[in-house]
């Protein structure tokens, strides 16, 4: 018998102070390619190979909507509100073989260090506990990705010992002790 805990209905769309996280469509496929194909996003990620493949941004996002509407993950582009429509970033919830719920994220570069991705972050962690109730939800970063840590921990997440992580744009292949963080909202207060 499965022990995953039972999915919540969550708002296709969140809001923050600065930001609307919405499902990606077909249209933002260039932009996708675009930020995500710049090798100082790719290079922290465990999901962006680099180069960027043809096709990957367009394939990704429909992926996005047949894994949403399968209940394995939610997948939202993040857009400033006065530009509901320019995808600037990313960041998805997706459900483990484990039953647990993993969060992964990137914005594009000349948005960097504005404070945003703390708020898409903290706004995604939220919904995941809505998600998957009860479900650990957990991140890990690379060991010198000082700042997606220092993100982590405003949303309120933990660190929790370390592990592998993927690193598909870097021809190192995986890194190790890569910090493992857990979201226990208040825990560190
Ligand atoms: C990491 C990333 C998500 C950060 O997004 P961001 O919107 O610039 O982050 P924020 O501005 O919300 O917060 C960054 C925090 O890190 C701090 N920071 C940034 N660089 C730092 C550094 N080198 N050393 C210490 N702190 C640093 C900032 O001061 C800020 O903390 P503060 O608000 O307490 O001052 C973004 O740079 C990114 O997408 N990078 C490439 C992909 C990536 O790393 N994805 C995450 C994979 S785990």
């Amino acid at each position: 018998m499965s022990s995953r805990p039972t999915s919540t209905r969550i708002d296709e769309t969140l809001r923050t102070e600065r930001l609307l996280l919405r499902p990606p469509v077909a249209a933002d496929a260039p932009a996708m390619a675009r930020l995500a194909g710049d090798e100082r996003v790719a290079r922290w990620t465990a999901a962006i190979p680099h180069p960027y493949p043809d096709g990957a941004a367009e394939e990704f996002i429909a992926e996005a909507g047949r894994r949403r509407a399968a209940g394995e993950a939610l997948v939202f582009a993040i857009c400033l509100k006065d530009a509901p429509d320019a995808l600037i970033g990313m960041v998805e919830l997706r459900q483990t073989d484990s039953g647990a719920v993993e969060l992964g994220y990137w914005l594009g570069q000349p948005w960097w260090g504005q404070g945003l991705m703390s708020e898409a972050v903290a706004a995604a962690a939220a919904a995941g506990r809505l998600w998957r109730p009860g479900a650990l939800i957990g991140a890990h970063t690379f060991p010198d990705n000082v700042a997606s840590q220092r993100v982590l921990e405003k949303a309120g997440f933990i660190r929790r010992g370390t592990g592998t992580c993927r690193a598909p744009a870097r021809a190192c292949g995986d890194v190790e002790n890569a910090p493992v963080f857990v979201y226990e909202p208040g825990a560190g207060e």
